[in-house]
């Protein structure tokens, strides 16, 4: 868990308010160095590896969409991050290929390439390394057998021959699923427009609401700018109620507080519900009021939260929350491939 004083961050988004151009780029997304952040789009250049193409990210966004991937050939990457919900689900936990349940809600995929971890928990240091858990884990997928299969099909012997000079492989399927993820950006919201410069973006109640998060409300303590995360893990309290809760982070790092999630990003927000990592709040009226109440009370709670708990916040000042946050839904253009039969 990260211990800070919340305070000089608190003097830093005041900054952030004043001079919003100048110091919106000041708190880059860890692993991303001093990334330059886009004024308009208001996220830093993701870093992309060397060996990133377009011809490959094309690829894999076919494969994303194939269920072929999977042991019944029908469940595909798509069946759980959808395109119009901002790659989630609208399910509090999705089952997976084999019928079995998943514990844990489907997560935007937006902006995934800013972050240095992946998963609830960071589990995943590498996108490859997530994909192919992900391929294995929910869809059942055999990596080898799958290339073999591809690679009779006319239209993806060509599309990998043109990406990778080469046939299907699980390296090449992976890295292509990787590339594709990396392509996927929520930005350039009204909120963004704002910081901008066009003061004209946010109505006065969604400004209040911003006002509200970088101040009285503390949330930019934990959900900091540019993408409103701060990567870290956080016990929030979440599901902490029930017979053996699930442990989040510790799983990872013995030293870390029992119920520990990564902080999600909020941008696209109103597009992800059900919210929290159990898929526990239905909408975001939900669970806003429960960060705005300092979390759910249990023996781990971070003290980051204590504050916000004092501050009692109103239902107005709730409303204006939300409807601030609504203002961070970004342009997401997308057209769905068409698969080689
Ligand atoms: C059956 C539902 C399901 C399918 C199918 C599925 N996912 Fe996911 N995905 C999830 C869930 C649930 C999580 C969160 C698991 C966790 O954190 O423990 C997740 C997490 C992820 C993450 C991490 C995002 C982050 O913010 O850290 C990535 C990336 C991802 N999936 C990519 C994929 C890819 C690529 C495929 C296809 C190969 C895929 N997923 C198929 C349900 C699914
Ligand atoms: C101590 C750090 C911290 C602070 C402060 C904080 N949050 Fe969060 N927030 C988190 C974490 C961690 C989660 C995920 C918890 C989980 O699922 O177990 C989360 C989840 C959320 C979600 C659900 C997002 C999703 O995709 O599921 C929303 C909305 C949210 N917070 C809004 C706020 C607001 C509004 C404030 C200020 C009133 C705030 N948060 C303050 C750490 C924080």
């Amino acid at each position: 868990m990260l211990v800070m004083n919340p305070r000089p961050i608190l003097a830093l988004a005041a900054i952030t308010l004043l001079f919003p151009l100048a110091c919106s780029g000041e708190t880059p997304a860890p692993g991303n160095g001093a990334a330059a952040v886009d004024p308009l789009l208001g996220l830093p250049k993701p870093e992309l590896p060397v060996g990133f193409s377009e011809a490959k990210a094309e690829l894999g966004k076919q494969l994303f969409f194939e269920p072929r991937l999977s042991a019944s050939g029908k469940t595909s990457c798509s069946s759980c991050h959808f395109p119009e919900q901002s790659w989630t689900d609208a399910r509090a936990v999705s089952p997976k290929d084999d019928g079995k349940s998943n514990t844990r809600n489907s997560p935007s995929l937006a902006n995934v390439a800013r972050q240095p971890h992946f998963y609830w928990d960071g589990r995943a240091k590498t996108l490859e390394a997530n994909v192919e858990a992900a391929w294995k884990a929910q869809m059942g997928g055999k990596p080898d057998e799958v290339a073999a299969a591809l690679a009779k099909v006319d239209g993806y012997a060509k599309a990998f021959q043109g990406a990778f000079n080469a046939g299907p492989t699980a390296a090449h399927m992976i890295e292509a699923l990787a590339h594709f993820i990396r392509t996927l950006h929520s930005g350039g919201s009204r909120y963004d427009r704002f910081v901008a410069g066009d003061k004209s973006a946010l109505s006065a109640d969604e400004q209040a609401g911003h006002a509200l998060f970088v101040g009285k409300a503390m949330c930019i303590v934990c959900h900091t700018t540019p993408l409103f995360t701060d990567h870290q893990f956080h016990n929030v309290g979440i599901g902490m109620d029930a017979a053996t809760p699930d442990v989040g982070r510790q799983k990872v790092d013995e030293k870390a507080v029992l119920g520990a999630f990564k902080t999600p990003g909020l941008r696209s927000v109103s597009r992800t519900a059900p919210y929290f990592h159990d898929g526990s709040a239905a909408t975001l009226e939900d669970a806003v009021r429960v960060m705005a109440q300092g979390g759910k009370a249990n023996a781990h709670l971070d003290p980051l939260l204590k504050p916000i708990a004092d501050a009692k916040l109103s239902d107005a000042e709730i409303a204006q929350l939300v409807a601030f946050l609504r203002a961070l839904d970004g342009v997401e253009p997308f057209t769905k491939p068409v698969l080689p039969q």
